[in-house]
Order: C-alpha cells, then sequence, then structure tokens
C-alpha cells in the first residue's frame, strides 16, 4: 500500500530525547546475533530502522538472508546437541542469568522499545517487565519437564513417558511487543533445551537484538541464542530457509493470519511442530447489568493499549441498546482525557508503527462513516503530524462496515448496539477469528452461558487486562493454534517419548 504523500514529520524536541537516550550505547546491536558474535549480512547491505514519532534514523541494520539464515541453523544445530543435555537445573539458572541482565537493564530496554516501536515510555516498561515475567515463569518451570509412570500391562514391564526438547525452534517475531514476544517463546524453548533461531520485525529488530547481547553477557552458550534481523524484502529468504530445514523441528510465529497459513503451507514439506499465533477482531460486549464504570476503563485498557496495535485489543464494541447512549457519552469522555504524544514526554498513546498502519485505520474510520458511522471524536490524524492519529470513538456502527470484520490495529473505538444476549454472542462469532472475546456482566449465570459461547482461546470477564506469564495465550479459528505461557506454552517445545521396558520379573 502506497505511503500518504503528505505526511508531516513531527519534530522530537530535544527533552524527550534526553530521556531516551541509553546508558549504555553498545546495546544498540547492528548485525545480525549468531553463535555469539556480530556477523555482518553476506553483501553487507543494510536496512534503515526509523523512530516511527519522528522519522529519525536510529540505525542501519545488516539485512540478511539466507546465508545467515543457515549460518544461524548450524548454530543452533551445533549448540542443540549440548545444550539438551545440561541438566535442566542448569538451564533453569542459565535463565535466571538471563533475567539479572534484562533487569539491570530494564530502563535502556524500555527506551529501546519506545525508540524504534513508539509506544510511551511507561508501556515500554510494563512490556519489559512483561517479557521479564516470561523469562522468570520458565526459568522455574525448566525443572519441572516431568513425565509420566503408566501402570504395567503385563507382568515383568515398566511404561515410561519422557519429555524431550523438539530439537531447534524457529521464532518469528512481531513489532507490537518487540520484547515481550520475542521472551515468551525463547524462554520456554530454552527450558524445554531447544535452541533458537529468531528473526524480529523489520521495524523493531534492536529490542531483540539487545536481548540476544544480554543472554550472552549471561553466559547463555554460544548458538544457543541466535536472532538474524532482515528487511520487509529479504524476510522470505530467512523464512524459508528454516521451514526447509529438517534440522528446525519447530516454529513459533506471531503475526498475521495471511502469513501465518503461508507459514503452515511452506513447513509442510518438513512437518514441523507450529505455533500460530494469529489476527484477531476481539469483541467487547457489555451487558445492560454490567458495572459501567468498570467496562468503561477495562474498553480504554482493551482498545488503547499500545494505541490499538496489539492482537487482542478490542476491535468491536458492542453496547446494549439499554446503556449505548450513557456509555457513549462516558466513553468520550474517557478518551478525551487521553494524552497522545512521542514516547519521551508524558503520553499514554503514541504514534502507529508505520505509514501503512496509519492509511489503514484512516481507510477504516473512512469507510464506517460512509457507512453511516458518526465521529464523536477524533476520526483524524493529530495534529502532531507523522503517524499520529487521535484517538477515536465511532457511534452507529454496523456490520457492513470493514471495520467490524477486518482488524483495525489503531486507537479507534468502534460501538455496535444490540438488544439481546443471544444478537450479542451470534455477532461476536461473526468472524473467522477467535483469540481474545471480552464481556461485562454482573449475571452469574450468563457469565457462564457466554463464557461457553464465545469462539475464542481467551476470555477477559469484567476484565480486561487477561495477559500473564502464568495462563495459556492462543486463539481458536483463523487466530491459530498453540499456546504460549504457563505449562502449555512449554509443551509446544516438548515431544512425548514412551518406553516400553520389559524382562523386568
Ligand atoms: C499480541 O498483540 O500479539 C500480544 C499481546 C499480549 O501479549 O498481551
Amino acid at each position: 500500500m502506497a505511503a500518504p504523500a503528505e505526511i508531516q514529520n513531527h519534530s522530537t524536541s530535544a527533552a524527550e530525547k534526553q530521556v531516551l537516550q541509553l546508558d549504555r550505547s553498545d546495546l544498540i546491536v547492528t548485525r545480525a546475533w549468531i553463535a555469539n558474535k556480530r556477523v555482518q549480512s553476506s553483501d553487507a547491505r543494510t536496512f534503515p530502522v526509523e523512530n516511527p514519532a519522528d522519522g529519525s534514523l536510529i540505525a542501519e541494520v545488516a539485512d540478511c538472508g539466507s546465508a545467515e539464515a543457515k549460518a544461524a541453523a548450524d548454530a543452533a544445530h551445533r549448540a542443540f546437541a549440548s545444550w539438551r543435555k545440561i541438566l535442566a537445573k542448569e538451564r533453569a539458572a542459565h535463565l535466571q542469568s538471563w533475567l539479572t541482565q534484562v533487569k539491570k537493564n530494564q530502563e535502556d530496554l524500555a527506551r529501546l522499545i519506545s525508540i524504534e516501536q513508539g509506544k510511551p515510555l511507561t508501556e515500554s516498561r510494563a512490556e519489559v517487565a512483561y517479557g521479564a515475567a516470561y523469562i522468570e515463569w520458565f526459568a522455574e518451570e525448566a525443572k519441572r519437564a516431568y513425565g509420566d509412570i503408566i501402570p504395567e500391562t503385563a507382568p515383568g514391564r515398566k511404561i515410561i513417558v519422557t519429555r524431550e526438547p523438539v530439537g531447534v525452534a524457529a521464532a518469528i517475531t512481531p513489532w507490537n511487543f518487540p520484547i515481550a514476544m520475542l521472551a515468551r517463546k525463547i524462554a520456554p524453548a530454552l527450558a524445554a533445551g531447544c535452541t533458537i533461531v529468531a528473526k524480529p520485525a523489520e521495524d523493531t529488530p534492536l529490542s531483540a537484538l539487545a536481548l540476544a547481547l544480554l543472554a550472552a553477557e549471561a553466559g547463555i552458550p554460544e548458538g544457543v541464542v541466535n536472532v538474524v534481523p532482515a528487511s520487509r524484502k529479504n524476510a522470505g529468504a530467512v523464512a524459508d530457509v528454516w521451514l526447509n530445514d529438517e534440522r528446525v523441528r519447530k516454529l513459533s510465529f506471531t503475526g498475521s493470519t495471511a502469513v501465518g497459513k503461508h507459514l503452515a503451507q511452506a513447513s509442510a514439506s518438513t512437518l514441523k511442530r507450529l505455533s500460530l499465533e494469529l489476527g484477531g477482531n476481539a469483541p467487547f460486549i457489555v451487558f445492560e447489568d454490567a458495572d459501567l464504570d468498570r467496562a468503561i476503563k477495562g474498553m480504554i485498557a482493551a482498545k488503547f493499549r499500545n494505541a490499538g496495535q496489539t492482537c487482542i485489543c478490542a476491535n468491536r464494541i458492542y453496547i446494549a441498546d439499554a446503556i449505548y447512549d450513557e456509555f457513549a457519552e462516558r466513553a468520550v469522555q474517557a478518551v478525551a482525557n487521553l494524552r497522545v504524544g512521542p514516547a519521551g514526554g508524558d503520553a499514554e498513546i503514541g504514534p502507529l508503527i508505520n505509514a501503512r498502519a496509519l492509511v489503514k485505520v484512516e481507510r477504516h474510520v473512512a469507510d464506517a462513516v460512509e457507512h453511516g458511522a458518526r465521529v464523536l471524536i477524533g476520526g483524524k490524524r493529530h495534529a502532531l503530524g507523522r503517524y499520529f492519529y487521535e484517538p477515536t470513538v465511532l457511534v452507529d456502527v454496523d456490520s457492513s462496515m470493514v471495520l467490524s470484520c477486518e482488524e483495525t490495529f489503531g486507537p479507534v473505538a468502534p460501538l455496535f448496539r444490540f438488544h439481546t444476549e443471544e444478537e450479542a454472542i451470534s455477532a461476536a462469532n461473526s468472524t473467522p477469528f477467535g483469540l481474545a472475546a471480552y464481556f461485562y456482566s454482573r449475571d452469574i449465570a450468563r457469565v457462564m452461558r457466554v463464557s461457553a459461547a464465545l469462539e475464542s482461546g481467551m476470555v477477559g470477564i469484567n476484565e480486561a487486562a487477561i495477559s500473564t506469564e502464568v495462563a495459556p495465550f492462543g486463539g481458536v479459528k483463523d487466530s491459530g493454534y498453540g499456546r504460549e505461557g504457563s505449562p502449555y506454552g512449554m509443551d509446544e517445545y516438548l515431544q512425548t517419548k514412551y518406553l516400553c521396558l520389559g524382562g523386568l520379573s
């Protein structure tokens, strides 16, 4: 999609820039990280990484391709032979040391996220803590990859079930949580005894590379964690190498459904284990018996986190007819208080990630208005220019509009009206996606009915902040399969082996 020609650059002030200065400038790694070494791309190509708030160049990063992808897989394969054999408690200790490094450098990591991703510093700090929580949780879980003993079916036999690491794992991660999404793939992989090759999104490779550097500083052996950055143009070449390499036994991907389906097809010839955390189109339903204060707070959290750029952001907000007007009025008041700005200030909403994202949000709003929606607040680019978009509330939204069936991934809250519980459930489920869903009600029978009826992998009931390392994150239908976080997330990196031991009597 073409970038809008008339985008104006916001100029970040010196004070804002100062807040985002790293204490450790060496955390900015601009080459691939393979076998604990910085590796330039074979033909010295680079691609620019820019701050989405002001367009300033942060770094030129190695634009890798098939040669570096293969080198990373070679390194991970070599390292797997010894990493899988060390004691689980030693792997746990390595993960704990990595956690210590991440915590020691947490402020710099948060600044790095803000610089390349644009989210406000408070959100970046929360993201680093969220990513660190996965490392901590899986460091503990490394010691609990238990097997089983099954009662024998014949005398003199033992039936033993063991869990083994699947092998080298590949991770392809998105730009919206550049640290947390990678940490929640690397940590369970390493805990299980797998080694990893990772390709971060082209918009945000620096956070991932810093995470790999810190893993090396924590003493994690060479080849266990490898990161291969690539531009949008070369990303396919990197992925293709891993998809076709039989030594890479597992792929974990977070991103769009279209790319997820392509990866599933392309990895079929090597029958890889897959975890696919794909697109969402989360419904957020407020019934007439809901606690409205809580529902408004929840809507702001579920809709406007990361400027609306999360896979579990509320995309369709269904409000019961009896409370529709009151909810709309209170939503506008709450949205009016959201501060928009660059990450170094006191903003709560940062810029969108790039011009494509901005154009998509504009297209969704224009289409909704064309089909009869009304803008109560926002509805246009922010005066700050660049990729900033005003937090928006739309009313009189219906299913004829594009934003009802596509993920907007921006700060736009569209309010749909419903009359009955059945109508709300049917509308919520009328999407191919099924990642997260939210609803607000104080009627316990309704809570149980609606939770069971919603077709989604995760349901927030009177709760919008559902992400946590202790629970299984993942979807159903076109939102993918596989889970991240919790013991279910560890299972994705383990395979089951059955031993039948005879001749014991
Ligand atoms: C995502 O947007 O894919 C992840 C969001 C989260 O973990 O909360």
